[in-house]
């Protein structure tokens, strides 16, 4: 098969690097790639937002599967665009890629499922929102309703921090049309963890798990970024929460979208919160994530492109997806200033040691030519992530952090408790005082 995989972070470096292990593979693309894609595929150089230059792409080369990487040109219909061609895709329609370009639409569908979420009003004027909060005074999750590059959700304890995250939505244009409409939640506490199923319309695959770590610093300290680290499969899980989920999220809401005619193909990722009262959906993306891919698809034991085909065509039936539990822990290194601004173009060494226990996959990296050579030079704020595999958590660590400090750029930048679960307090279910949860 020859294969066009649309996206450039280290997602897709991990995903070329599982597709390029397939038996059916002939030929790889990557548009646009990063140095690390390079080694695996020839890099196209279309942005993966540009819808129309991907279909071209598509098209001339020509391929036999896209594998669609990042939410945005999914949320644009470039899979839509793509089957009006006769070129399977793996990913979600435009329709069904609403269950992540809008919290609304995947709150109403969970809501008329009884699927366990919290409880949320919509509101697409802001005077209502602000009324609203004249009788609400406890803490409150205010969320831009479209796709706002991870940075859409405020968690807001008074009435006054809601009103002003409602204004900077509403009024500021903060999200630009992602904040027109807003999400008010209920704030739900207890440990989270990311679920991953190949689904095929109707069917969905074992699940896959991980957990990621949102903020900057150690500790769950700074800013939001895209990801610092993350490890799979999840600590806290079980089959008994499993089945669990898989009953009361997974399946109903592949169900649900069938029956509204937006039938869900590709890879559903619910964001889960581990409550008192069960697991409740936090968010769903229409893709996999981003640094969870990078220790997930180590995981993945069946032919990639084998599984891609089946949740295009509707055969998950007949393709088990089968999933190793070896730990990964995937530690990721940024540009210095990273979410804000950062300088880039600093070479980086430290990269060609081969190591069966760890694995480099690149996000924000380019080749620069000087002389004669090439060297591998940052080319954005998020860089590497570095991973570890181990018989238990520690050791695939220990691997991602010994790795690690082989490599160097200036001004680089890493949390230092990327799976460290002794320094992070992750309990569940909690004591029976504190829940009527038997
Ligand atoms: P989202 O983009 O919806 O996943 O939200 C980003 C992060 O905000 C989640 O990973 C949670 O840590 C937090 N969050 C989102 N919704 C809620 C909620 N209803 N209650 C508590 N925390 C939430
Ligand atoms: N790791 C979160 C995401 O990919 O959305």
């Amino acid at each position: 098969m020859k294969v066009l995989i649309v996206g450039s972070g280290g997602r897709e470096h991990a995903l070329a690097w599982r597709i390029s292990q397939s038996q059916d593979l002939t030929s790889l693309w990557v548009a646009d790639g990063n140095a690390g894609t390079s080694q695996f595929a020839t890099n196209v150089p279309v942005k993966p937002d540009d819808v129309d230059g991907i279909l071209a792409s598509a098209r001339s080369l020509p391929v036999d599967l896209v594998v669609v990487g990042p939410e945005i040109p999914l949320a644009l219909g470039l899979v839509d665009r793509l089957t009006a061609l006769g070129i399977p895709a793996f990913g979600p329609t435009r329709a069904a890629a609403q269950i992540e370009a809008s919290k609304s639409f995947a709150l109403e569908i969970m809501r008329d499922a009884g699927v366990p979420c919290p409880d949320f009003h919509v509101f697409r004027d802001q005077a209502d929102a602000l009324t609203f909060l004249e009788k609400h005074s406890g803490p409150l999750v205010v969320k831009a309703d479209g796709l706002a590059a991870g940075k859409g959700v405020s968690l807001c304890q008074t009435a006054e921090e809601s009103a002003a995250a409602v204004r900077d939505c509403m009024t500021s244009g903060a999200f630009g049309d992602a904040g027109k409409t807003v999400v008010l939640e209920e704030m739900l506490t207890g440990p989270e963890v990311s679920v991953f199923a190949f689904c095929d319309g109707e069917r969905i695959s074992e699940l896959a798990t991980a957990c990621d770590y949102k903020r900057l610093e150690d500790g769950g300290r700074g800013p939001n970024t895209g990801g610092m680290g993350s490890f799979a499969p999840a600590d806290l899980w079980s089959p008994g929460l499993a089945e669990e989920v898989n009953r009361t999220i997974m399946l109903p809401v592949v169900q649900a979208m069938a029956e509204r005619g937006t039938p869900y193909h590709g890879v559903l990722y619910a964001g889960i919160m581990l409550t008192s009262d069960g697991p409740k959906v936090l968010e769903f993306n229409c893709r996999l994530g981003d640094p969870e891919s990078q220790v997930v698809l180590p995981l993945l034991e069946s032919d990639p492109l084998q599984v891609m085909m089946a949740c295009h065509q509707g055969g998950l039936s007949k393709m088990p997806v089968i999933w190793s539990s070896k730990h990964h822990a995937g530690v990721v290194m940024v540009s210095g200033g990273y979410p804000a601004s950062y300088e880039t173009g600093f070479e980086i060494s430290g990269l060609d040691q081969e190591d069966e226990d760890t694995l480099i996959f690149h996000a924000g990296t380019a080749f620069e030519q000087e002389g004669g050579t090439s060297r591998v030079v940052t080319h954005g704020g998020r860089v590497l992530t570095v991973v570890g595999r181990g018989d238990s958590l520690a050791q695939a660590r220990v691997r991602a952090y010994d790795r690690l400090r082989q490599i160097s750029f200036q001004d680089a930048f890493y949390r230092t408790d990327i799976a460290d679960l002794e320094t992070t307090e992750r309990v569940w279910p909690p004591g029976p005082a504190a829940t009527g949860r038997s």
